[in-house]
């Protein structure tokens, strides 16, 4: 098997999210909220945490990628922009999972050239023992240690995105089979 036993099941993922959901809440009470979802990675976490904040909430996302299949690459690549006008806005920029930074390091540059009134970080997972870039992670589900993990909008080459829990890949074990 390719795919060990869940690292967080479904029912702690979720109320990991209803915490960070409820802190975003908090720290928003009285503004209004543009959340930018990067995809595809976060599209189950983004869906399940913008649905269990409490205050406005308008939706964007764009698409990127870095990865093929469990390497990060160097170069990020933006295949579908932001729509939403961010200039004046406080966003959120949310994210499946922060490895090596560089994805994060680059799209916050980006968004922050359009001039937001502020701009977050939320991110599901933190692999913070391969940071090569700083980068300020304002709302955390997990950190986790250094394995490739897939599930809950987590890929490898494009599969197991659809697994309702977070779960260990091995890939040598795939390669094998
Ligand atoms: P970074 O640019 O090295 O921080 O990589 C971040 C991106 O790589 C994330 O948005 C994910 O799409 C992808 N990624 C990093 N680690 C994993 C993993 O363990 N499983 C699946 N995707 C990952
Ligand atoms: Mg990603």
């Amino acid at each position: 098997m390719a795919i060990g036993k869940p690292l967080y099941t479904a029912a702690q993922i979720q109320h990991r999210v209803f915490q960070l959901a409820e802190q975003i809440s908090c720290d928003y009470h009285g503004k209004e909220i543009v959340a930018i979802g990067i995809l595809k990675g976060s599209f189950m976490f983004f869906a399940d945490l913008v649905r269990a904040i409490q205050v406005p909430v308008a939706v964007d996302f764009l698409v990127s990628s870095s990865y093929v299949k469990t390497t990060s690459a160097a170069e990020v690549k933006i295949h579908s922009d932001i729509r939403a006008d961010i200039s004046g806005k406080d966003v959120i920029l949310v994210d499946d999972i922060i490895d090596t930074g560089s994805s994060l390091t680059y799209l916050r540059a980006r968004l922050m050239a359009m001039n937001p009134a502020s701009l977050k970080i939320c991110v599901l997972l933190d692999k913070k023992v391969r940071r090569g870039f700083e980068v300020p992670v304002d709302y955390l589900g997990f950190e986790i240690e250094d394995h490739f993990v897939v599930g809950y909008g987590l890929d490898y080459d494009n599969q197991y995105r659809n697994l309702p829990c977070i779960s260990i890949f091995h890939e040598d074990v795939e390669n094998e089979a």
